[in-house]
């Protein structure tokens, strides 16, 4: 199948064939790489009939695309706007639900500029994409143009429309990262568009699966479908919630880490019981945060030798403590504990007696009281170990254990 689009990708545009423009972009990127002037490159670009309105964009498409690569690593020359890139999902995140999405037709609802379609494309026979802005259809075009994909049908459509919905097929799967407002920490469905609710109701009759790729600070409270909730972090941060409905859905819960792919599912338990005896509890154990928002720390707790307990620091911190370092992949670091103390002027005579060099604050100060404090921690120190500290009901002095190859 060729890659089709409806009338007129983008007014700004629309007088120059796609296969003219991205070859424009890419010179007007080498060119701006070489040290030619703003000036000429922007008359460079007007030569071609193109207004001012769409030379900001190309300047902006060159200006990204050294973080586009990043995001996107597959891809040798993106085509993305700075607003574009900053809504699509990274390749790593893309590719994992893509994995799971796998069948002969996948519509990508809301297909910004390709992030998800380019790996969707790979492990389904027929992608269906929409968008209700012009400018992403076209920017997705040229993303999939690069990459040589000819099994994607880009639409720029509503895709609440009955035009959209006519296109669904029997037992095909419906992906959507809907459009959210920046900014926002407690996140709700009203603000999603197209709303989640509205996409599941209309399509339900035709699609076997959903998957609604949601802001991960969205509460499960909030979520009145039968689904999955998987929680994918990236290099240890928390990146996004997907909720799998249908026959997407494999358990209640989930937390998968990325780039390594390793997965915990389950449904969420009670607390464990406390400890009373914490004396040989001397290794704090980082949580990856996918499992502590998927509320399945204690499946993996019941899965670990020895006595382990949970401890709560902050918001952002959850620590397993720990008689030895616990090696599993979602540990994203483990803690020697060298000492406690409840204020600052104990810390400092901890950090003498373990002979410290530095010590690393781990627990949330203002910016501009970091160095503050930190120096007048560090002030007069002549050791050799270089030690963090964590902050929970009291100051907890440690230091780092060298990270061991988990076995998987
Ligand atoms: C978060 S972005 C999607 C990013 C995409 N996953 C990617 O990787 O590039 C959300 C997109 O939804 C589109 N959108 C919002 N409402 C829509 C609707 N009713 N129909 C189709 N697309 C819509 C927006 O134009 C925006 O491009």
């Amino acid at each position: 199948m060729s890659i089709g689009i409806d009338d007129g990708a983008s007014l700004v545009f629309k007088r120059i064939p796609v296969e003219d423009l991205m070859d424009l972009i890419d010179r007007t990127s080498v060119s701006m790489g070489d040290g030619t002037g703003m000036d000429e490159i922007r008359k460079g670009i007007e030569e071609k009939r193109i207004g001012p309105e769409g030379a900001d964009m190309i300047i902006d498409i060159c200006m990204t695309r050294k973080k586009a690569s990043s995001k996107f690593p597959g891809l040798r020359s993106p085509f993305f706007t700075s607003e574009g890139l900053r809504w699509a999902t990274p390749q790593f995140a893309a590719d994992h639900c893509a994995d799971r999405l796998e069948r002969d037709l996948v519509m990508d609802l809301t297909c910004g500029q390709g992030g998800q379609v380019l790996s969707l494309a790979r492990t389904c026979d027929r992608v269906i994409a929409f968008d209700i802005d012009p400018l992403n259809c076209l920017l997705t075009r040229m993303n999939a143009i690069s990459l040589d994909i000819d099994n994607v049908e880009i639409l720029n459509m509503d895709s609440l429309s009955d035009k959209a919905l006519s296109r669904a097929e029997k037992g095909c799967a419906v992906f959507s990262d809907p459009a959210r407002p920046p900014g926002a920490v407690e996140r709700s469905m009203d603000e999603l568009l197209p709303d989640p609710r509205k996409i599941e109701d209309r399509y339900r009759s035709k699609v076997e699966g959903f998957c609604f790729e949601v802001p991960p600070y969205l509460s499960l409270d909030k979520v009145p479908f039968d689904c999955e909730a998987e929680y994918v972090s990236i290099d240890g941060r928390i990146n996004r919630l997907n909720l799998y409905l249908g026959d997407l859905k494999k358990d209640d819960r989930s937390a998968v880490i990325l780039p390594e792919g390793d997965r915990i599912a389950g449904s969420p338990m009670g607390r464990l019981q406390e400890i009373e005896d914490r004396g040989d509890l001397r290794f704090m154990n980082e949580v990856d945060p996918s499992l502590v928002k998927a509320g399945l720390i204690e499946l993996l707790i019941t899965d670990l030798d020895g006595k382990i307990e949970r401890m709560d620091m902050d918001k952002r911190r959850t620590m397993l403590l720990s008689t030895a370092p616990i090696s599993s992949p979602f540990i994203k670091e483990s803690f020697k504990i060298l000492g406690r103390s409840k204020d600052l002027s104990g810390v400092k005579r901890l950090l003498e007696d373990v002979e410290a060099r530095s010590v690393t604050l781990r627990f949330p100060v203002e910016p501009s009281e970091y160095w503050n404090v930190r120096n007048g921690l560090e002030k007069d120190l002549s050791g050799t170990i270089k030690t963090q500290l964590f902050k929970g009901e009291d100051h907890i002095l440690t230091s780092k254990v060298e990270k061991r190859r988990h076995s998987r």
